[in-house]
């Protein structure tokens, strides 16, 4: 029988748009309170009344950057009684910058991805999870990408990041072992959203390039298969879940159709 997140508390990072807004919208529906954080709060803030409208107990959103330690320590620790017992942690909050060769690369580019989807997941994580160890209770669902499998030509970091999260994952699953807790690692291929957007830093025509000729995964078929996961019964852990587009092999080896249907 599937576990039941009625009232339970999700935190979602990086909740504004994409995947992480898709799975507060999905969250919602089974009628869990939802604490969600992002930098451009005004978005979140906006998001509340549809939230709520879809099932939501209740929505606590916040900003926060996950690359600040102090802050995000800070905001954890002061969260009230009634937000602070975290049922689930979604560490979504993540970026690419950039598809240069890495030789060639520009080392902030480098310096946002490591400090976003290394440290800010950990900074989170840390900040959490005692608290789930000490009631006994949580399960931590990170966002994980086919790029932490295989590197593609121009994502070096990306990858490497993404590699990382798969191994921190592992990591956190092997030290929980023994407590109730449940870790998974969501790993998608490519899904429609902000992502490449902001990858090419607000360059519409390269972001829309990305998914021409192919049906992506698109934000909800990753927040199904995030509230899936957690719905499982207590005694049922989903490690990993890797997830591509049909017409998605790997990273690089995508088949493209054209308006015609042929290549
Ligand atoms: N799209 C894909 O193809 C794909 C594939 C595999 C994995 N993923 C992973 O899925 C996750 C979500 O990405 P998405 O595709 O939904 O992209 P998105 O639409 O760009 O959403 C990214 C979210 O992360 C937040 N964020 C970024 N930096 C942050 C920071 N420093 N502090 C707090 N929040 C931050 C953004 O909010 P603010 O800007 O408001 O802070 C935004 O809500 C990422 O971890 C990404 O690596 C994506």
């Amino acid at each position: 029988m599937s576990k039941s997140l009625k009232n339970a508390v999700v935190f979602i990072t990086g909740a504004s748009s994409g995947i992480g807004a898709a799975t507060a919208a999905e969250f919602a529906k089974q009628g869990a309170r939802l604490l969600l954080c992002a930098r451009r709060v005004d978005l979140l803030r906006a998001m509340e009344p549809d939230l709520i409208e879809a099932g939501a107990a209740e929505v606590f959103s916040f900003n926060l950057d996950v690359r600040d330690r102090d802050e995000v320590e800070g905001t954890i620790a002061t969260l009230s009684d009634a937000w602070g017992q975290i049922d689930v942690l979604v560490n979504n909050a993540g970026l690419s910058r950039g598809l240069t060769k890495l030789y060639e690369d520009d080392v902030e580019n480098w310096e946002e991805m490591i400090d976003t989807n290394v440290k800010g997941l950990l900074y989170v994580t840390r900040a959490v999870v005692p608290g789930m160890v000490k009631r006994g209770h949580g399960h931590i669902i990170n966002l994980g990408s086919i790029a932490g499998h295989i590197a593609y030509p121009g994502g070096h970091v990306y990858c490497g990041t993404k590699a990382a999260e798969r191994l921190i994952t592992d990591g956190l699953r092997i030290d929980l072992n023994g407590t109730p807790l449940r870790v998974t690692s969501i790993d998608p291929g490519m899904v429609e959203t902000e992502f490449s957007n902001v990858r090419f830093r607000g360059d519409e025509a390269r972001a829309t390039k990305v998914y021409e000729g192919v049906v992506p995964l698109s934000a909800e078929d990753i927040a199904e298969t995030i509230v899936w996961a957690a719905t499982r019964p207590e005694h049922v852990m989903i490690q990993t879940v890797v997830l591509t587009p049909t017409a998605q092999a790997n990273p690089y080896v995508l088949k493209r159709q054209t308006v015609e249907g042929r290549q």
